[in-house]
């Protein structure tokens, strides 16, 4: 199997062509079943709900999931739902007819019309007001919707594509997310996994960034020193491989050798150490529970790939019942047998 997944070979159809930055890079077990599940899911047109940190490639995999699908010559439209206030998200997603209020000049078509035949990419639909989650609902629901002032329905055939940072899941429980709508986007959960946990990605990542950016910064350098991989590879990258790209380009404007060294890459003080931000317009319960949860999550697989998925002795050394570390485990989606079969 190849070390990066360029998805331009899976082209033969004449229309977009890829970008070479739509490549998905790495070579982690992890990364290699998500190639898995988004050649299972792309032919299809089942909704696809992406999670996780920022910076860990929602969009790209969308991107990807669009450009492997027969829906690839169509749009792929992208709607951020932080980026508005509801009314003004209301009108791009639906559109108006001309004169529908003082300021409607002209029809707008609004973008479930431009996805029309293509896919629909909601990213950060956590933040989406509960009154437009009843609408964008409806619209799922009849594949129909009417623009603001039209007298009739207009028919689309959209797939969607989501993607949140937040865990949609405890927004449900909490009353701030639809259940019906949660159901409806998350029939394909496709979760992202940080790259802290996934290690073995880096320095393919890495070597990737360099080759993007070296041209671009006008620099000959052919790859980094040992001290720089090892200083990558333990980096614990709060921002991800958006980081990771910003820590490469960065490093190779500094550098004056042929090779990137450790003095060129800004990890300094965050080094080791788990910067995870405090969103303090949350509340707390759920910032605690979040918090909890992530540290179970990152224990348990680090006591778990130390002892190569052996839960017995894992959970002798951690003082813990076997059974709750077994539960743990599942709950955390961490594949046991994977870690006993590659120790990776
Ligand atoms: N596996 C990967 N291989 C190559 N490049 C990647 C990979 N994952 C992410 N990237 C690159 O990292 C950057 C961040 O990815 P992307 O924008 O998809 O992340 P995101 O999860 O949507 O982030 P945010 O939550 O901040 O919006 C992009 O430039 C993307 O091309
Ligand atoms: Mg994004």
């Amino acid at each position: 199997m190849s070390d990066s997944k360029d998805r331009s070979e899976d082209y033969s159809q004449p229309g977009r062509q890829p970008r070479k930055s739509d490549v998905i890079v790495g070579n982690s077990p992890w990364i290699k079943e998500l190639f898995e599940r988004i050649d299972m899911v792309a032919p299809t047109n089942i909704a696809v709900a992406i999670s996780g940190e920022s910076g860990t490639g929602k969009e790209l995999v969308a991107r990807t999931i669009h450009n492997l699908s027969k829906r690839r010559n169509a749009a792929f439209v992208v709607v951020n739902c932080a980026a508005i206030t509801e009314s003004l998200l209301e009108d791009e997603l639906f559109g108006h007819v001309r004169g529908a209020f003082t300021d409607a000049n002209r029809d707008r078509p609004g973008l479930f019309s431009e996805a029309d035949g293509g896919t629909l990419f909601l990213d950060e639909i956590g933040e989406m007001s509960i009154g437009l989650q009843a609408k964008l609902l409806r619209v799922l629901q009849e594949q129909e919707f009417r623009r603001v002032g039209a007298d009739k329905n207009t028919q689309v055939d959209i797939r969607l594509v989501t993607a949140t940072n937040r865990n949609l899941h405890l927004d449900m429980t909490a009353g701030r997310f639809r259940e019906d709508l949660f159901y409806r986007i998350n029939v394909f959960p496709l979760p992202m996994m940080p790259l802290r946990e996934r290690p073995e990605d880096i320095v393919l990542l890495a070597q990737h960034f360099l080759l993007k950016y070296r041209d671009r910064v006008g620099r000959r350098a052919s790859g980094f020193t040992a001290e720089a991989l090892d200083r990558l590879r333990t980096y614990e990258f709060p921002g991800n491989i958006r980081e990771l790209e910003n820590k490469v380009h960065q490093a190779l404007v500094l550098v004056t050798d042929d090779f990137v060294g450790a003095q060129d890459l800004d990890l300094g003080d965050t080094w080791k150490q788990s910067s995870r931000r405090l969103d303090m317009d949350r509340p707390f319960r759920d910032l605690k529970r979040e918090h909890i949860d992530s540290f179970e999550r990152e224990y348990t697989l680090k006591l778990l790939r130390a002892h190569d998925g052996n839960v017995a002795s894992a959970a002798r050394q951690a003082g813990i019942d076997r059974k709750n570390l077994w539960a743990m485990a599942k709950r955390h989606n961490i594949a046991l047998d994977k870690l006993r079969e590659g120790k990776s």
